[in-house]
């Protein structure tokens, strides 16, 4: 083991004692007959599992009744991985409350906004301010922790299960308490909170703040500040329910890390995870591909790198993603020969220090029973099993890549509490994504080759060559990207950026209102494309869904619009500012036009491309004292790919002089010589 394990072993910011990468599963034995565990634990040796994740939903097994606890089969679990060397990442089992306790408590039942109170027979049917789910959640947290305190096999606490998974609001009675609580702290008087609602539109003036509610359903569009500080406070309800297990496990246990699974990824986003991510001991997350999706790959990158950013560059665990197929989408097809490698290397690539799955042994029954996991029903003589044992062999012979971190020199800005503000209805395009027009610029950065980071709208932009603001709806003031600019920083900030400030309410005098000085330009008026609408850009470029009635104001047009409702307008301008330059593109350009823009704004930073027809990631790291780099490189297609190299290939330790092979739907780690 290198010095470097050791000492990560010995802080409190990882699991504890995993002997390299960590490798394993969500492990549910309580869903098998006792005969199966020795089997499991043998076969999970065979396997290379080291991690595995406990009880996370076995609170009904664990208090079969109120307060009455049965930790006997959990001990008898967690002595056998610990005697077959497998650490476990201990669930504080509360992610699901049992049927006694919402029968004796139908209360803390969730309410959906039109008073539909949710019933228990799936999973996580708690309100995140019921009193007696935080009680009960709490007291088991604390007798679970009491009693395996000392276990050895302990390695991390596991708190809850995908908070906001299923429910994420709830709009119940004492929501609405908890949320005018909130509301007190955050406006002080409700003169200021109807400012910052503008309740004077629509007649919606609060005289006392027992007429303030969440937006329960109502006859027509919402309060926008009703919505944005609802999506606000039930953010931070969940947060606050996490932090009440973690205060009392860092209590009992002191020493040992606590998490909490995220769901950083496509769809989900009713958690503000920066805000989270400060409150974990490290960050792990859970990612799934969308199957149908010929570049799932793209998209995993962008969660990765979007998880390390909440981790601050900092190593991050993938807690779950699956070995073949999920049960949960339209169409749940497998992944094919070679895919779960390449899926687990593109975590670790971007800086997951290991990579779990959901879950080890394919459930016979229950509603996930066509969920993949690491032995299929089918058993060990299978592709699933036989790929899942050579990547845990595969881990040992990188491990070296532990801590190490990732190289990237572009920066993206990503803002949940802008993607809740633009999402909302009664924007001039419904048809517009958060999440699409971020991930339209990343698949084109991918593609370029470059790695990006990303950071909070308030993160810490110096050392970027480049950074990219991707409807940065929500801001109060621009400042700190003007002093970036200034200082010879690279921006490139798309529309719907810097719109509104943080109330949701829109800078006046024209758009894209905070960035408007610093890009040099005045919209008088968007002028979205309607269905099947496009236009053309002069240099060729094709734009769709978003254009906007722009005038330079002290940037220089890039491209102005060939056709459309708004021919000879400027619809990519550039502005130097300072020693830098701002770019921006203010219309939905996509696909060679979109690839064209990030080529120049890369050139323009000084930042080189990398290749396109492999996805490569440089790590970089120390090894007995001296700094080392790795490269990782997957190629997700049919044919081999060559790339310029030197050094030593540790998956089969060959050494590497001039050229490196990536074969079709292979992956290699390269220890770099500098
Ligand atoms: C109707 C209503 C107005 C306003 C407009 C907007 O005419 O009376 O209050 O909502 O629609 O289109
Ligand atoms: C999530 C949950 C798991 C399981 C998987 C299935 O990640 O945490 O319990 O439901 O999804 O994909």
């Amino acid at each position: 083991m290198s010095d470097f394990v050791v000492s990560l072993c010995g802080m409190t910011s990882w699991p504890l004692g995993v002997p390299g990468l960590a490798w394993g599963a969500d492990y549910n034995p309580e869903q098998w007959p006792e005969d199966v565990w020795a089997d499991d634990v043998r076969l999970m040796r065979e396997a290379g599992v080291n991690l595995v994740s406990v009880g996370i939903f076995s609170w009904a097994l664990l208090e079969p009744e109120d307060g009455r606890y049965e930790f006997g089969w959990l001990d008898r679990v967690l002595d056998l991985l610990h005697e077959g060397g497998i650490r476990v990442d201990l669930a504080t089992a509360t992610a699901s409350p049992p049927p006694w306790l919402t029968t004796a408590h139908p209360e803390m039942l969730p309410e959906r906004a039109d008073g539909v109170r949710l019933a228990h027979g799936s999973r996580q049917e708690y309100c995140p301010s019921s009193p007696v789910y935080r009680r009960k959640a709490v007291a088991l947290a604390r007798a679970l922790a009491e009693r395996y305190r000392d276990h050895p096999a302990l390695a991390a606490w596991h708190v809850g299960n995908e908070y906001g998974c299923h429910v994420s609001r709830c709009y119940c009675d004492r929501c609405a308490s908890a949320f005018r609580e909130w509301l007190k702290a955050r406006h002080g008087t409700l003169d200021a909170l109807n400012d910052a609602w503008a309740t004077a539109f629509w007649s919606q003036h609060y005289t006392a703040w027992d007429q303030v509610l969440p937006p329960r359903a109502t006859p027509t569009y919402h309060n926008p500040g009703q919505l944005l500080d609802f999506d606000r406070f039930s953010s931070d309800a969940l947060l606050e329910l996490f932090k009440a297990e973690r205060d009392v496990l860092h209590e009992v246990t002191p020493g040992v890390p606590v998490t909490t699974n995220f769901m950083v990824g496509w769809t989900f986003s009713a958690l503000d995870y920066w805000a989270w991510a400060r409150e974990v001991d490290f960050v792990s997350n859970d990612h799934y591909t969308a199957s149908e999706d010929a570049e799932r790959h793209v998209e995993l990158a962008f969660a990765a790198d979007l998880t390390r950013g909440l981790a601050q560059g900092k190593p991050w665990l993938l807690m779950e993603h699956s070995t073949s197929a999920v049960n949960w989408q339209h169409r749940n097809l497998a992944k094919l020969p070679g895919e779960l490698r390449r899926n687990s290397y593109a975590h670790l690539a971007r800086g997951a220090d290991g990579t779990l799955f959901f879950q080890w042994r394919q459930s016979r029954a229950g509603a996930e029973r066509y969920h993949s996991a690491m032995v299929p029903h089918a058993g060990t003589e299978t592709k699933v099993f036989r790929e899942v044992c050579q990547v845990g062999a595969e881990y040992r012979a990188v491990r070296e890549l532990i801590g190490s971190t990732v190289d990237a020199r572009v920066a993206f800005v990503y803002d949940w509490q802008s993607r809740w503000a633009v999402g909302q209805p009664g924007h001039p395009n419904a048809d517009f994504s958060y999440q699409e027009n971020v991930f339209a610029l990343y698949r084109a950065f991918w593609h370029a080759g470059v790695t990006v980071d990303f950071l909070p709208p308030d993160g810490d932009l110096s050392g970027y060559p480049l950074v990219v603001v991707p409807a940065l709806y929500a801001l109060d003031s621009a400042e700190p990207f003007e002093r970036y600019v200034e200082g010879g920083g690279r921006l490139l900030v798309t529309y719907l950026s810097g719109v509104a400030d943080t109330r949701g309410h829109v800078h006046l005098g024209g758009y894209p209102g905070a960035f408007r000085d610093l890009l040099g330009v005045r919209t008088e008026e968007f002028f979205p494309l309607g269905w099947g609408q496009t236009a053309t850009l002069d240099d060729g470029g094709h734009v769709a869904l978003w254009t906007e009635l722009l005038h330079l104001d002290g940037a220089k047009a890039v491209a102005s619009y060939a056709d459309g409702p708004l021919p000879g307008v400027p619809a990519v301008t550039r502005h130097e500012h300072g020693d830098g330059t701002a770019w921006y593109l203010a219309c939905g350009l996509s696909g060679e036009g979109l690839a064209k823009l990030v080529d120049a704004v890369l050139f323009d930073a000084g930042v080189p491309r990398g290749p396109s027809d492999v996805e490569v990631v440089r790590r970089r790291g120390v090894v007995a004292g001296s700094p080392v780099s790795w490269l990782v490189a997957i190629n997700h297609g049919g044919g081999d790919v060559e790339l310029p190299a030197a050094g030593v290939e540790l998956l089969t330790g060959t050494r590497v002089t001039g050229r490196l092979t990536v074969p079709a739907g292979g992956v290699v780690v390269l220890r770099e010589e500098v």
